[in-house]
């Protein structure tokens, strides 16, 4: 039987800076695929074509083994810790600058829908900033996250440690219907 995990994503490297460009724009790309394609896994499963479901799925997963390896030689996965740190400043930056600009804009062009997408993810991209702060330091000391559960409300992505709200704050979804990690 075969070794699992023998082999590792392709290591980091010094690279062209127009194979550089290129494997970030091959990470964005495939990164999308895979959320599109489990996105539309669940409409295949609401129409009744479980089997399609699967398929996106499992391409899903081979679009996001492509993303993971690109990211692997871009340098861009480190220790836990320096992840966390990462993590946190991918958050930060849509909180204080990305999503405030976005939101800006679509309340200039008076884009409702968008104005709501934004505001979903803002509020839920400080949930991750405070968690992965408080679980970053944490690790820093060699301890792990605890235990309890992490839920994630599957319409707007609030995510929580432990318990589930009865009623999302954000967007009012029941709490029942958290995804439990
Ligand atoms: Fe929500």
């Amino acid at each position: 039987m075969a070794e699992p995990f023998k082999n590792t994503p392709p290591a980091a490297e010094d690279k062209g800076a127009m194979t550089a460009e290129n494997l970030g724009a091959a990470l964005a790309g495939e990164s999308q695929a895979s959320q599109k394609y489990l996105a539309f896994a669940d409409v295949a499963d609401a129409e009744g074509y479980p089997n399609v479901a699967r398929l996106f799925r499992a391409v899903a997963y081979a679009e996001s083994t492509h993303a993971r390896n690109h990211l692997s030689v871009l340098g861009g996965i480190g220790t836990t810790s320096e992840n966390l740190k990462a993590a946190w400043g991918g958050e930060t930056f849509e909180i204080t600058e990305m999503y405030p600009a976005y939101d800006a804009v679509a309340q200039m062009q008076e884009n409702k829908s968008a104005q709501t997408s934004i505001r979903y993810a803002l509020k839920a991209e400080m949930d991750h900033q405070a968690i992965y702060d408080s679980t970053l330091k944490g690790v820093e000391g060699k301890n792990d996250l605890d235990a309890q559960a992490v839920r994630v409300c599957p319409i707007c992505g609030h995510t929580v440690v432990g318990d589930a709200p009865d009623e999302c704050p954000q967007c009012g979804t029941a709490g029942s219907y958290f995804e439990e990690f």
